[in-house]
């Protein structure tokens, strides 16, 4: 019995050397010192030894379960702090190694534009609408008092949906859609800016681009006149361009306002004098506007005796494109972030 004992302790300190993993380790415990383990048998059948024997036979079989005992824990350590050592291994960092620099999105230079733009007429007390891309004639063209041959109704100049939906080729619907709604609930005056998206059957060079974008500008109230007209373009002017800006309202046609006018900045660049910016003119055009024509008060029910309004349209491109020297349109929609991160 003796011997068996001994044979045992040599037998499972063999396996636990051996053994590669917790679970194989646990299933070697279960061998040897389980309830029906190879020793617990020995050990049960203690009880048929003569009297003088029990205790050494005892003795010895408890010296081995605790030597058995004492190196599975061994092993169980060993084994785990091999896995962690491992897992520790794959994760290691080496934190001398330059970082990945995270790219930070930023505005595209449109939307930059539209921004500053807004900044500055919300500062006068503007406040911002939109209206949809897909418009109606109606909006587009009757109701701004443009005529029916008017050339820019044609379908070469102008995306029709069908005979009455047209992508909107300029921002000045927004004008309508106000109007309307403020007659309707009883809201006059108003105030408004609304950038937005245009579409023209324009084929894309420097200068033209079948979409862009405008920002529309509309003031009605009692009492505005062409003062009020000059005097916030000029400090619209101003702000954008710098204090030292001067404005020039050139006579011109739209059939939604009138007098109209085209208005010119002095060129910012070289101030007046004369620069590739201006092209050697030292005025750059900037944006078309005019005192509201009354019969576009009259077709969205507002009486042109009691109220008188100006409005503005410009394009934003066109403004980036003036702002920041680029010279081809183009750019713009690109999506380069070589040349969009420049802004
Ligand atoms: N809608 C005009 C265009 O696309 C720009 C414009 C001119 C808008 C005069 C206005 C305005 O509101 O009064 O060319």
């Amino acid at each position: 019995m003796i011997e068996s004992l001994k044979n045992l302790g040599v037998l499972s300190e063999e396996k636990i050397r051996l053994a590669k993993t917790i679970e194989e380790l646990e299933s070697i415990r279960v061998e040897f010192l389980g309830k029906k383990g190879e020793l617990t048998k020995i050990l049960k059948d203690m009880g048929k030894l003569p009297g003088d024997e029990k205790p050494v036979i005892g003795k010895l079989g408890n010296e081995i379960r605790e030597k058995i005992n004492s190196f599975l824990n061994e092993n169980r350590e060993i084994i785990k702090n091999e896995i962690m050592q491992k897992k520790l291994d794959l994760e290691k960092i080496d934190v001398t190694i330059p970082g990945k620099e995270i790219e930070i999105g930023k505005k595209h230079i449109i939307s930059k534009m539209i921004d500053e733009v807004s900044e500055i007429f919300i500062g006068m007390g503007f406040s911002i609408m939109e209206g949809p891309e897909i418009e109606t004639v109606r909006n587009n063209f009757d109701y701004l008092n443009a005529p029916k041959d008017h050339p820019s109704r044609d379908m070469t100049d102008t995306f029709y949906i069908t005979d009455d939906l047209l992508l909107r080729t300029q921002t000045s619907p927004v004008q309508i859609r106000t109007m309307e709604a403020a007659v309707k609930a009883n809201k006059l005056p108003l105030k408004i800016l609304a950038p937005g998206r245009c579409f023209r059957n324009d084929s894309p060079d420097a200068t033209h681009s079948p979409m862009f974008h405008q920002i529309e500008l509309l003031v009605v109230g009692k009492g505005i006149t062409f003062t009020e007209f000059k005097g916030t373009m000029e400090t619209f002017v101003k702000k954008l361009f710098g204090e030292d800006t001067k404005t020039k309202f050139r006579p011109h046609n739209f059939p939604f306002t009138e007098p109209s006018a085209e208005i010119d900045v002095s060129c910012f660049k070289c101030g007046g004098e004369g620069c590739s910016v201006c092209k050697g003119e030292g005025w750059i055009e900037i944006l078309g506007a005019g005192m509201v024509h009354p019969n576009v008060l009259r077709n969205c029910g507002i009486d042109p005796d009691e109220y008188t309004g100006f409005a503005a349209g410009m394009g934003v491109e066109r403004l980036g494109m003036l702002k920041y020297g680029i010279d081809d349109i183009r750019l713009m929609f690109e999506n380069d972030v070589r040349f969009l991160d420049q802004f």
